[in-house]
């Protein structure tokens, strides 16, 4: 079945109706709580104010974090309502709650175009809970959010993109409950995936980076055989190099992964590409001190902490005559400026092969904030998804919960 989009929800008329919003305002926080990268938040606005704008009583539910299922002032979604409130150019109200008593309190007291942000649903243990009772137990209580008077059902929008690949109480089981629609962020996160995986103009590079190498394999795998090259730099490639015989000093390693990252080189020489050099220092700090080795020698007592120059050259030229490229996961620590370079310079890369015609998705909290945190030009792709597990599920070609139930 096909799924209904927002504007399909706008054409039936919201006016005065109770609408669900799921959204991902999971965004990075400082030690202060400062929000560090607005971009989901940005994200989200568009579904939001469409919604505002034709006078629905806008409810939205999102996490932030991974508090332990009970409440974290810590991860208080507070700051987040601020910021959004901001973006929209009308109060958000925060409940103090997600489906308590003043969650309904508020939820009775909205008048057309009002926007409610629940507190992080991941406060209640329900919400990720693997027994589908407990799950459906507060998604009845979330679709209760937006019934009206009479009892008639509400709406829910799906627009957290981040999150359609849990199968969590706000992401699919309030879906089964309500007349269930697809947001603006979630139709062109979608559009742009089904683009990359369908007809991906040859040569198709992927660069991975990021610092779990686990994460990543099912996907290398999966696209082994579609790609032409695949880029591997960040924490991961460590556990790449290790492989090898390679000693990575006190780099990151996954020792349980060496011998799957062994066997994917083996099957996949020709297309698996690893870094020659790298930058390394003798602790995880800002301040340390730089220096560049060649990969198979990494002292004993130094960590790698970004890709080299070398290697930034070569993955240019790899990256110079791409035609579609897909980059998820940064390609060192580029939140400490002496170990940037690795990641900005595979960005420039891929956007100068965006320049000449190339499509380019960026997939990932990690690498979209990068891109900003480095000062790029976010115009410079074709496309920065706001979601890193979930574009990456996707590509491994897994049928995504948070989607499939929007088709059912
Ligand atoms: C993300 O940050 O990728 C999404 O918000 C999902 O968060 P999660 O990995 O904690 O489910």
């Amino acid at each position: 079945m096909a799924i209904k989009s927002l504007d399909d929800l706008l054409a039936e008329g919201v006016s005065g109706r109770g609408v669900l919003v799921r959204s991902d305002l999971n965004v990075p926080l400082d030690d202060d709580r400062n929000i560090t990268d607005p971009g989901r938040i940005t994200a989200s606005v568009p579904t939001l104010r469409a919604l505002c704008d034709a006078g629905a009583k806008v409810i939205v539910t999102a996490h932030l974090g991974r508090p332990k299922g009970t409440p974290d002032p810590e991860l208080s979604l507070a700051p987040v309502a601020a910021a959004l409130g901001e973006q929209l150019g009308r109060h958000v109200q925060l409940a103090g709650d997600i489906v308590g008593s003043d969650a309904l309190a508020r939820a009775e007291g909205l008048t057309d175009g009002d926007v409610l942000l629940l507190e992080n649903v991941r406060f209640d243990p329900r919400e990720t809970s693997k027994d589908d009772a407990e799950r459906q137990a507060l998604a009845r209580q979330l679709a209760d959010l937006v019934s009206g008077p009479d009892g008639s059902p509400g709406a829910f929008v799906s627009d957290g993109f981040g999150v359609v690949h849990r199968k969590q109480a706000s992401v699919y089981d309030v879906a089964t409950l309500l007349p269930r629609y697809a947001g603006r962020l979630v139709e062109a996160e979608v559009k742009v995936l089904q683009q990359l995986t369908s007809s991906s103009e040859r040569p198709y590079a992927v660069v991975l980076g990021g610092s779990k190498v686990s994460d990543k394999l099912a996907v290398i795998e999966n696209l082994a055989t579609k790609a032409d090259s695949i880029l591997i730099g960040g924490g991961m490639c460590f556990t790449f190099l290790a492989s090898q015989g390679v000693s990575v000093g006190k780099s990151l390693l996954e020792e349980g992964m060496i011998e799957t990252c062994r066997k994917l080189l083996d099957t996949y020489a020709d297309v698996i590409h690893l870094p020659v050099d790298i930058v390394v220092a003798d602790k995880f700090a800002a301040e340390a001190t730089p220096e560049t080795v060649r990969a198979d020698e990494i002292p004993d007592d130094k960590m790698g902490l970004d890709i080299g120059p070398g290697t930034v050259e070569r993955f240019t030229n790899l990256l110079s005559n791409a035609k579609t490229v897909f980059w998820n996961g940064p390609m060192g620590v580029f939140e400490f400026p002496a170990f940037a370079a690795g990641t900005k310079g595979v960005a420039e890369a891929i956007i100068a092969a965006t320049g000449k015609g190339a499509f380019s998705v960026v997939g990932g909290g990690d690498s979209a904030a990068a891109v900003r945190q480095l000062g790029l030009p976010s115009d410079g792709f074709s496309h920065i998804s706001t979601g890193g597990g979930a574009s990456l599920e996707y590509l491994e070609g897994k049928k995504l919960p948070g989607i499939a139930v929007l088709e059912e």
